[in-house]
């Protein structure tokens, strides 16, 4: 009987706050690579993040965690980006896009400076300016610096359907797409359960769109930030990329000529695997979609052309 040969995968994470810690327990957890490393502006809060995840370790094994620096970068296979401001109840994600593009600057110089072979993967709001702005200053290839995009907003769309219809939110194919935030639309031209059209009353649909779009707003509100469900939807990208999935996700990527729209980042249906985000999927869109896609870009240019890069 032979053994699989042992693979050795490194995926860094900077930003060890509410994000960037569940992200990391949740990689822990499910196993998703031989090495985790945890950076942060507060060395002191990375090392206890690390000390605590170490002590579970006589239960889980298999994974080295360590706090460290940018030098740990040079040999990652992803590096998350999870740093920077957050929204304070009342404030939108642009609100934080001064803040953090200055943030930015140095973190990707830092990252691009020991590696040139990862995967940038944005979760940092508002992540898909945030996304633009790492892919122009990494001088990286698109497919290789990925947001988190809509993936986070369609899961929280298949849930709310899910429990509408009394279906397992699983099975529910259903998009957000747009802007990772306040102008994000969803696709109900395309939503279905098993290729069956999605049967719901207007009323209702705009009551899950709401949900879907303020979610966010309540969760911060609430508790003061989001943390497990982003957590589990940037394991659910390191998985497409590690395993070299071919996943369809609805990652935040570069768009050219889609739908009306070129230069900017934007969450769309897209084949995520080793390579990063190896192809756009067609979506089709109706008139209305359509119009609210270019608006959704045309106010994340707007924004993108007042940052200085
Ligand atoms: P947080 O305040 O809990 O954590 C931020 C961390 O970043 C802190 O530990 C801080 O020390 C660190 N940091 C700040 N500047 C740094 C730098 N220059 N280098 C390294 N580390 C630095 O915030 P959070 O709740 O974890 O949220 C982090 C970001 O993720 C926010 O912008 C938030 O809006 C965003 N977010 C995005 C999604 C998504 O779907 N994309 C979901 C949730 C949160
Ligand atoms: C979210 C973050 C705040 O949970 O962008 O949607």
């Amino acid at each position: 009987m032979s053994l699989k040969p042992y693979k050795r995968s490194r995926v860094a994470i900077v930003g060890m706050g509410a994000v960037g810690t569940t992200t990391g327990y949740t990689l822990l957890l499910r196993q998703r690579m031989s090495e985790l490393v945890f950076i942060d502006v507060n060395v002191k809060k990375a090392k206890g993040e690390m000390l605590d995840m170490n002590h579970g370790l006589p239960f889980l094994g298999g994974v080295k965690v360590w706090a460290g620096d940018y030098e740990d970068c040079r040999d990652a296979d992803i590096i998350i980006v999870t740093a920077g401001a957050s929204q304070k109840p009342g404030e939108t994600r642009i609100d934080l896009l001064k803040r953090n593009a200055e943030i930015f600057e140095s973190i990707i110089d830092n990252i691009v400076k020991v590696n040139n072979h990862g995967i940038l993967l944005i979760a940092t709001n508002p992540v898909d300016i945030l996304s633009y702005i790492s892919w122009k200053r990494s001088g990286w290839p698109s497919s290789r610096v990925i947001g988190s995009g809509t993936l986070l907003d369609s899961a929280r769309f298949r849930y709310l359907i899910g429990k509408e219809k009394g279906i397992d939110p699983r099975s529910i194919h259903a998009h957000i797409i747009g802007e990772h935030g306040d102008s994000e639309l969803p696709v109900w031209s395309t939503a279905n359960v098993a290729g069956t059209p999605l049967e719901l009353g207007e009323e209702t649909k705009n009551e899950i769109f709401e949900n879907t779009k303020n979610a966010a707003y309540e969760i911060i509100d609430a508790k003061g930030a989001t943390s497990y469900a982003i957590g589990l939807a940037l394991d659910r990208i390191v998985a497409a990329i590690l395993g070299d999935e071919g996943s369809v996700l609805n990652v935040s990527t570069l768009l050219e000529d889609y739908n009306g729209v070129s230069d900017v980042y934007l969450g769309v249906p897209s084949i995520v695997d080793h390579n990063g985000v190896r192809e756009i999927l067609d979506l089709p869109l109706n008139d209305e979609e359509r119009a609210r896609f270019i608006q959704s870009a045309d106010k994340l240019k707007d924004q993108i052309s007042k940052v200085h890069m």
